[in-house]
């Protein structure tokens, strides 16, 4: 890549309106936006939204400059400063020495040995799903598909981090969750901006669903504290764990903060990206045959566990290439500390950078077909030759996602398990449509009934 200091080129701007600049066309869709424009600005451009001036990255190099060869010149850009109000300075939205002590810190409850030990939580939460689902097949009831998986991967995650010890407050959890979530994308999106002591409704209910959530997770930690070394869940990893220099274990306020984060990063992506496999298998029975015939040779009549995941290999693959066409992380933002250059171009400092996974993941140029749905891309041999920034669903460098092993891992849990079981069936006509936000959503969910396999 070229990245000469010497005499950078201007960035392409992107004409627009001559009082709106290009603000209605994003409105409208950012994906499309980048779509239609990367045809005559090429790979690198300059957008005006009025409310910020941003340079859009659409090339797999490019990214790799961002998030690796010079990550220390990129921090997080605006839209994680509402994050912030929310999950505090958690691994997702704090920086520099600090955040590398977190990462640090909480890596090792990431491993994957330790990861397995919480499948077994991820199947029983799974398990009941399942007996929901049968449920509804037996009184063929539809139900809306997106829902469902945001309340199990929510299950799933708060079983992971606190054990049954929050099993009490789950229904308080989900509603104050869905509240926080959907002020996050509200307030990053808000035209004009709101200081957050102006007294909006948007802002009270936020406060109080952060408050009750604070409550939650402070009672567990206070009572974890009292009666320590009895539990083995993400919690008790992440207060058990020290620092190696200075031997300190993480405060109150960051532990908060990081099972905040953990609550929100660990269950939103998951369930999006889910919702869009059980769309996509509505449209391709024949590879849902395929995952069928590998789970029954593999896992043979006894129930999905542990052991089998490694073996589910067709079974990831389509994880894989579902990542790509449906990256719940739709789009990275991140902001310039100093000058720089980068494939000639010049970067001011401060200028926000915004990546784009989901059109690089459709670059003709580094994907064949790149519209169609093709698990065999990610053989392991084919994974081996691919460049590593055509395809990062989790980010990359440094930042990348703590989460990856434990996401890929519940997938393959609840894609084994339901399929092994059902088919799900749309009840109605309209393709689902991509609702831009924070993640990929499916604009009002999918409706959809079980049916039982025979
Ligand atoms: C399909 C599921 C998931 C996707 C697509 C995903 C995607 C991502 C991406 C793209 C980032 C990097 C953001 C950036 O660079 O600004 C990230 C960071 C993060 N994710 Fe995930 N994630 C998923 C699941 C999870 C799960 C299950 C957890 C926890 C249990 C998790 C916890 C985190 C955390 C804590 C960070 C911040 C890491 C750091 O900066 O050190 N994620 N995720």
């Amino acid at each position: 890549m070229e990245t000469t200091t010497t005499s950078p080129k201007p960035l392409p701007i992107v004409k627009g309106h001559w009082l709106f600049k290009n603000a209605l066309e994003i409105k409208a869709g950012m994906i499309e936006f980048v779509q239609k424009y990367s045809k005559s600005y090429g790979d690198i451009f300059f957008v005006n939204t009025l409310k910020e001036e941003m340079v859009i990255i659409n090339h797999p190099d490019y990214a790799k400059h961002i998030f690796q060869d010079n990550n220390k010149n990129y921090i997080k850009s605006f839209a994680y400063q509402v994050l912030r109000l929310f999950l505090g300075n958690g691994l997702l939205t704090s920086e520099g020495d600090f955040w590398l002590r977190q990462r640090r810190l909480a890596q090792p409850a990431f491993h994957r040995e330790r990861l397995q030990k919480l499948t077994e939580s991820m199947i029983e939460s799974t398990d009941k799903f399942v007996d929901k689902m049968n449920e509804n097949a037996k009184n063929g009831a539809e139900f809306n598909m997106a829902h469902e998986l945001n309340g199990l991967t929510l299950d799933i995650v708060s079983k992971a981090l606190f054990s049954s010890d929050i099993s009490e407050s789950m229904e308080k959890v989900r509603t104050s969750m869905d509240i926080a979530n959907d002020f996050a994308f509200k307030k990053i999106f808000e035209i004009v901006p709101k200081p957050m002591w102006v007294p909006t409704t948007l802002h009270q209910e936020f406060k109080k669903a952060n408050s009750n959530l604070e409550g939650i997770i402070n009672k567990v930690v206070e009572s974890r504290r009292k009666n320590p070394g009895q539990y083995h869940d993400l919690l008790a990893m992440l207060m058990e764990t020290k620092d190696e220099d200075t031997g300190e274990t993480m405060n109150d306020r960051q532990l908060r903060d990081e099972a905040m984060t953990i609550f929100l990063a660990g269950h939103e992506t998951t369930a999006v990206a889910l919702s869009w496999f059980y769309y996509v298998m509505t449209t391709r029975r024949d590879i849902e045959e395929k995952i069928r015939k590998e789970v029954s040779e593999v896992c043979g009549d006894s129930p999905v566990a542990v052991q089998h995941l490694p073996q589910l290999k067709y079974t990831r693959m389509v994880i894989d290439e579902l990542l790509r066409l449906f990256p719940p992380a739709w789009i990275i933002g991140r902001k310039a500390l100093t000058d720089d250059v980068i494939g000639g171009y010049r970067i001011t400092k401060d200028s926000n950078v915004l990546v784009l996974p989901f059109q690089i993941h459709r670059l003709p140029e580094f994907w064949e077909n790149p519209n169609e749905f093709i698990p065999e891309r990610f053989t392991p041999e084919k994974v081996k030759e691919m460049h590593k920034f055509a395809y990062f669903p989790f980010g990359g460098g440094p930042r990348q996602c703590i989460g990856n092993n434990f996401a890929l891992m519940e997938m393959q849990v609840i894609i084994a398990s339901t399929l092994r079981n059902f088919s799900f069936e749309r009840t109605t006509t309209e393709d689902p449509e991509m609702e831009q936000l924070v993640t990929l959503r499916m604009k009002n969910g999918i409706k959809m009934k079980a049916v039982a396999n025979a």
